[in-house]
């Protein structure tokens, strides 16, 4: 099971002023199951582990199904929420090396329509080149730029390698239930398709079919995800006294370090399967609470490779950081450091260990030189890297990033801030409807 460890943040924020943050935190708590916030049409989330009924679950083995005999490539389109949760937990449970075509068990996940970038589209393109490939395109609104470009290209390029008929069967929707774009693409080409609940955002959307799906078609157990987020639901229910809830707790010591002055919150991996986990949750904190110019900010750091590029500035820098270490008690491997006759290296002294000791005593020193150094140091241990921890994990940063938020003062369910560039980037283009944001930003531009 997943746990807390607080012991390191101690010498920064006493166990007297946690304590003192009970009440305010019982209230944010509360605030979040009655539904009495700002933002509160969002919480869907909070029953996603337990609310997919069995018809959605055997509609996504069928495809599943079928698509592993079919294909050996998913691509799945989608940005922000409706990318980054399929992303993480898909790179933290496959191999970190391409699997040849003729081994592959499931079909493998190729993301696009996550970025702009016109090489990627180009080379992706080719590479798709005479691949058996499926799409799943994902997008509530259904008219994201990004995604929506990426798929009006896939989709001509499957057309043409596979004929119409077959490219329909193999493009799978995911997007509101009525409105939008995506929802009448899907209707009228007759593709199969799964619903975003209306009360779920996107970056708290992962245990929905936004991340279900694909994940279930690559050959992730969804239900020992679901099973996971589950038991970590029971763990932060609304009658979990507060030091027994460590959704709560999180979302204290974080607020408390706030006010401290420990404005960035760094998280910490020692596997880089375990970065893409990191970017899910920059996005999940930062988009809820970066707001009314208030909230930490948050970072990402993969160890041990960026103790020799950012581990300097960590150390010694300026002490408005705390960091939050995923540690993961077992590796799943077994590799032995071997011995040499000669020992140029001076790396026998370590013969016949794990590797994986190496790494947790590098983990365990980096801890200690950090909160030397004026670093506080959350600690959240999972016993292993699989579904069921991954759902632990979704879930206890999901409740505490909404009980933090709360307890910040923001609405942790809204991005207001998300628009601005694109309305920026709308008027550059020429969009029709943005005439007049069109003038005022040539005029702008014309003035740099
Ligand atoms: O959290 C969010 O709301 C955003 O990150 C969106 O998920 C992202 O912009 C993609 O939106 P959509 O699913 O409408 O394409």
């Amino acid at each position: 099971m997943l746990s807390l460890d607080l012991t390191n943040v101690y010498s920064f924020v006493s166990g007297e002023e946690l304590e003192g943050m009970e009440k305010e935190i019982n209230k944010s708590v509360k605030t979040v199951f009655n539904g009495s916030g700002a933002g509160s049409d969002f919480l869907g989330w909070l029953d996603l582990p337990v609310a997919m009924g069995d018809k959605t679950k055997r509609e996504i083995a069928v495809i599943a199904n079928e698509l592993k005999k079919e294909v050996k490539y998913l691509v799945v389109i989608g940005i922000g929420g409706s990318y980054l949760g399929a992303r993480a937990v898909s790179d933290a449970l496959s191999s970190n090396f391409p699997v040849s075509d003729n081994e592959k068990e499931f079909p493998e996940i190729i993301f696009a329509g996550q970025q702009i970038g016109e090489d990627y589209l180009f080379e992706l393109l080719g590479f798709l080149k005479e691949k058996a490939y499926a799409i799943c395109v994902i997008s509530k609104s259904g008219t994201t730029t990004e995604p929506a470009l990426a798929f009006r290209l896939l989709k001509d390029h499957l057309v043409q390698s596979v004929g119409q008929e077959m490219a329909r069967k193999r493009i799978i929707a995911i997007t509101d239930g009525h409105k939008g774009a995506l929802r009448q693409l899907a209707e009228k080409e007759g593709y199969r398709s799964f619903v975003i609940p209306d009360d779920v955002g996107g970056r708290f959307s992962v245990l929905s079919p936004v991340g279900l799906v694909p994940l279930a078609i690559a050959g992730v157990d969804i239900e020992a995800l679901l099973d996971g987020a589950k038991e970590m639901r029971a763990k932060t229910g609304k009658d979990v006294p507060f030091k027994e809830n460590p959704a709560a707790l999180y979302a204290a010591i974080r607020n408390a370090l706030y006010r401290k002055d420990k404005f960035i919150e760094i998280m910490v991996n020692y596997d880089p399967k375990l970065h893409y986990l990191s970017e899910w949750w920059k996005q999940l904190y930062g988009e809820s609470e970066g707001k009314d110019s208030k909230g930490i900010f948050p970072a990402g750091v993969d160890f041990t490779s960026d103790l020799h590029s950012m581990g300097q500035y960590i150390q010694e820098g300026r002490r408005e950081l705390f960091e939050t270490v995923i540690s993961v008690k077992k590796a799943k491997n077994t590799v032995l450091v071997p011995s040499e006759k000669e020992d140029l290296d001076k790396l026998n002294y370590l013969s016949g260990r794990r590797i994986d000791e190496v790494n947790k005593m590098a983990e365990l020193g980096t801890l200690l030189a950090h909160v030397e150094g004026g670093v506080p140091n959350i600690k959240v241990e999972i016993d292993s890297l699989d579904e069921h921890h991954l759902g632990q994990l979704i879930y206890f940063f999901e409740m505490a990033c909404a009980i933090s938020g709360y307890t910040l003062g923001v609405n942790p369910f809204n991005q207001p801030g998300v628009e601005a560039y694109k309305r920026n980037m709308f008027a550059l283009l020429g969009k029709p409807g943005y005439e007049k944001e069109t003038e005022e930003i040539k005029r702008k531009v014309k003035h740099r």
